[in-house]
């Protein structure tokens, strides 16, 4: 699905991996790694200094961007919402490519578990987890075929966190989704992953199955990583 070629991009080095359709992948690593660097490489919310980034054997800049943004979602640890209703939130996207039904509306809210009613109602006055499922929603609304997840729980109370990872988990089954997600939280990890990418320093220093990785890291980065 994506093949990185030598890419570098600060503090990223050298990168060389492929993600394959349906993987479900964590991207975990020191603060400063290049976690966020990396996942938004995914969707051209930046570009690499150098080397090449493939998107379904095709070279990631010959894609249009719009059909890749839609194709590649990306959720982030704010719910960046804009002022309105959830309704016009989570038409925005549809609607540019003139590609909404109002019927698409409760379908989105159903998948993030939220009642119909909400559609009316103001961003502003939902609680913190609401709005992550309404951010979830929108980027669903263009049904995507990849999620890039940037600790989508991470500034979530506990019990709210545990309820949105259970709805990603149901909707990567539904939708077949390949996922990325970083997270610091590695019982997160072992709950929604089943390969991790561990980076630090910028380099990518194991790339394993989950959980075998965290049961029995290789490297000494790693080992050290966990018990902290
Ligand atoms: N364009 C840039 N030029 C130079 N340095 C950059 C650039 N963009 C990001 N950095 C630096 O790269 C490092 C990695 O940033 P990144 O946000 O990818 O880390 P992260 O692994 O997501 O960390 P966190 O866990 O804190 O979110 C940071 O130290 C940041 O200051
Ligand atoms: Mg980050």
């Amino acid at each position: 699905m994506f093949r990185f070629e030598n890419v570098y991009q600060e503090p990223l080095e050298d990168l060389n991996f492929t993600i394959n359709q349906k993987d479900k992948v964590i991207l975990f690593g020191p603060s400063g790694a290049g976690k966020s660097t990396l996942l938004f490489l995914l969707n051209r919310l930046s570009d690499p200094e150098r080397g090449q980034i493939y998107y379904e054997g095709e070279p990631i800049q010959n894609h249009p961007i719009i059909d890749l943004r839609k194709k590649v979602g990306l959720v982030l640890q704010a719910p960046n919402l804009f002022p309105g209703t959830v309704l016009d939130n989570i038409k925005y996207g549809p609607s540019l490519v003139g590609n909404w039904k109002n019927s698409e509306g409760k379908k989105l809210l159903e998948y993030v578990q939220l009642p119909s009613s909400y559609l009316e109602r103001d961003v502003d006055q939902l609680s913190g987890g609401e709005k992550q499922r309404v951010s979830l929603a929108r980027t669903l609304a263009n049904s995507p075929e990849v999620l890039l997840l940037d600790e989508p729980t991470s500034a979530l109370d506990y019990r709210t966190a545990e309820e949105i990872e259970e709805v990603l988990k149901e909707l990567i089954e539904e939708h077949q989704l390949t996922m990325l997600m970083v997270t610091h939280n590695l019982s997160q990890a072992r709950r929604l992953g089943d390969r991790g990418l561990f980076l630090k320093d910028g380099r990518l220093q194991e790339d394993g199955k989950i959980p075998d990785m965290l049961d029995h890291p290789k490297t000494s980065q790693l080992a050290e990583f966990i018990e902290q």
